[in-house]
């Protein structure tokens, strides 16, 4: 894809993608998932088709244990993990989880041996392999994960993996915990150990740095057969390698496809965002809102000409969609095709002034949606016409005890048409009344009132916004001010309504 040839590129036959969106991607700070949520974001990463899913710590919580059942229940394709220490009853829980493959790990730098497992070299290479013993004697697949092989010995690293390949571990994992590697340093570290082991090699990279993803990527080039990833990048701290960037980017930047549903994506990415809490930004690579989203003329005249002038991938590759935004930047082509998209015709004139009104919005520091277009362009085609229903006249009676009653005269195409409603207040009679005279005419909904005084005293000036919506699904904003609240509010709908006229017309 980028226009270049690759050297020193050695990817293995088959890439594994082990996700752990479950497990580590659970332990983000403030991240709990009930037993239903795991099943559900289970159900889709199986759907997008990952070999591995790590469904959490069994020993941890009998949650945890209960979670794993359920989603092993469920027959999945994908092979499912459960993760434990170096240690027999952890490797218990993963026995009661009815969980058939096990990711057991135990700290080898010295600042785990010594801070936290106080063990000497020796005494962690007996519970490494003890424990890929165990488990393989119970009929487990074995990953082995040196926690914080980055920081460790070299020298040592090598020998414990030694150990545990001859203990029977099926991989042997890389955990770059507290993401401090480069591209460089993974190149060699990788190369290395893929030149010493037979055993297939995977990696399990942290994002401290940013780097989580490039690295993940050049242990690929080396070779690495597996990588531990997370939906959305989430895990410990900032985060693991995401599982979107990196299929994407193999499959895009790399040729390589996977054989994952990569439509899938945006929707997995979404619900893992819904359900943890933890909403993506918006400039988020694949799956973030502005991924295919283009504001600046210069941009959007190429997209319109061909998406992959500003686009490296087609947005529904990844199950996403392309968004035109006006705004500051908007060129004259962005709103000719935003117009055509609603079916909205203008004259030069009313394009300029719409144009205009577009960039002064932008220039005020405002973001213009869909709706603002859609108001302001009717607003200026509705200023050229006639407006289809103009008010004739009110007259509000109330009296002790009586429901008030309005009487409303409009014109309506050029016919006029009166008739008499109550309702529970006057503003409520009048919009009754309003609403019987033009029933013939449009099927109106009013889905927003909003009333404010605009200064003070009995004499205020009443401005009165409303949101009315038609049978066709489209929706209008009407304002007005009076210093009659009923009239203010009649006036209000009667704008709103003459705008969603204007739209149905020239749809
Ligand atoms: O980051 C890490 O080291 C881990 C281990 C449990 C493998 O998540
Ligand atoms: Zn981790």
């Amino acid at each position: 894809m980028p226009n270049q040839k690759y050297s020193e590129i050695n990817l293995a036959n088959k890439i594994y993608i082990f996700d752990t969106t479950l497990r580590d991607g659970e332990q983000t700070p403030g991240v709990a998932l009930t037993v239903d949520e795991k099943i559900q974001i289970a159900q889709k990463l199986n759907n997008l088709g990952v070999d591995k899913i790590e469904v959490g710590f069994p020993a941890s919580s009998p949650g945890e244990i209960k979670a794993a059942k359920e989603i092993n229940a469920l027959n999945l394709d994908s092979t499912l993990v459960g993760l434990s220490r170096s240690l027999n009853k952890d490797i218990d829980a993963v026995l009661d989880s009815d969980l058939s493959y096990i990711h057991t790990f135990i700290g080898t730098s010295p600042l785990h041996r010594d801070y936290k497992l106080k063990k000497s070299k020796e005494e962690i290479i007996e519970s490494a392999v003890s424990s890929v013993e165990y488990a393989k004697d119970h009929g487990l697949t074995v990953e082995f994960s040196a926690e914080d092989s980055t920081r460790t010995e070299r020298e040592f690293l090598l020998e414990i993996f030694s150990e545990v390949e001859s203990a029977g571990a099926d991989f042997l994992d890389v955990p770059d915990t507290v993401g401090v590697l480069t591209p460089v340093h993974t190149r060699e570290l990788i190369s290395d150990i893929k030149n010493n082991f037979k055993t297939p090699v995977s990696v399990h990279f942290h994002n401290d740095f940013g780097l989580a993803t490039a690295n993940t990527l050049t242990a690929m080039e080396c070779g690495a057969d597996q990588a531990h990833v997370t939906v959305n990048g989430l895990g410990e701290r900032t985060g693991n390698c995401s599982l979107e960037e990196l299929v994407v980017t193999l499959k895009v930047a790399y040729g390589v496809d996977l054989g994952l549903d990569t439509t899938r994506l945006y929707s997995l990415s979404h619900l893992v965002g819904r359900l943890t809490g933890i909403k993506m930004p918006v400039n988020k690579p694949i799956v973030g809102d502005n991924a295919f989203a283009h504001e600046s003329g210069i941009h959007v005249h190429g997209i319109l000409n061909n998406a992959f002038t500003y686009e490296p991938m087609s947005p529904e590759m990844v199950g996403h969609s392309r968004k035109i935004v006006l705004g500051k930047h908007t060129g004259a082509n962005s709103l000719k095709s935003k117009l055509k998209e609603y079916h909205i015709d203008l004259n030069q004139e009313q394009f300029n002034n719409v144009f205009a009104q577009i960039k002064s919005l932008g220039d005020s520091g405002r973001c213009v949606t869909d709706d603002d277009l859609i108001s302001i362009a009717i607003t200026e085609l509705a200023s050229a016409r006639e407006t289809p229903i103009i008010i004739k006249g009110m007259n509000i009676s109330m009296g002790a005890n009586v429901s008030p009653t309005a009487t409303v005269k409009l014109e309506i195409d050029g016919d006029e048409k009166e008739t008499a409603s109550t309702g529970v207040g006057p503003i409520d009679a009048a919009l009754n009344a309003v609403r019987t005279l033009v029933q013939d005419t449009i099927d109106l909904e009013l889905e927003e009132y909003n009333l404010e005084a605009i200064n003070g005293g009995t004499d205020a000036l009443a401005e009165v916004f409303v949101i009315t919506s038609d049978s066709h699904g489209n929706k209008s904003t009407g304002r007005s001010t009076n210093q009659d609240v009923v009239l203010a509010s009649i006036l209000a709908v009667i704008d709103s309504m003459n705008k969603l006229l204007l739209i149905n017309r020239n749809q």
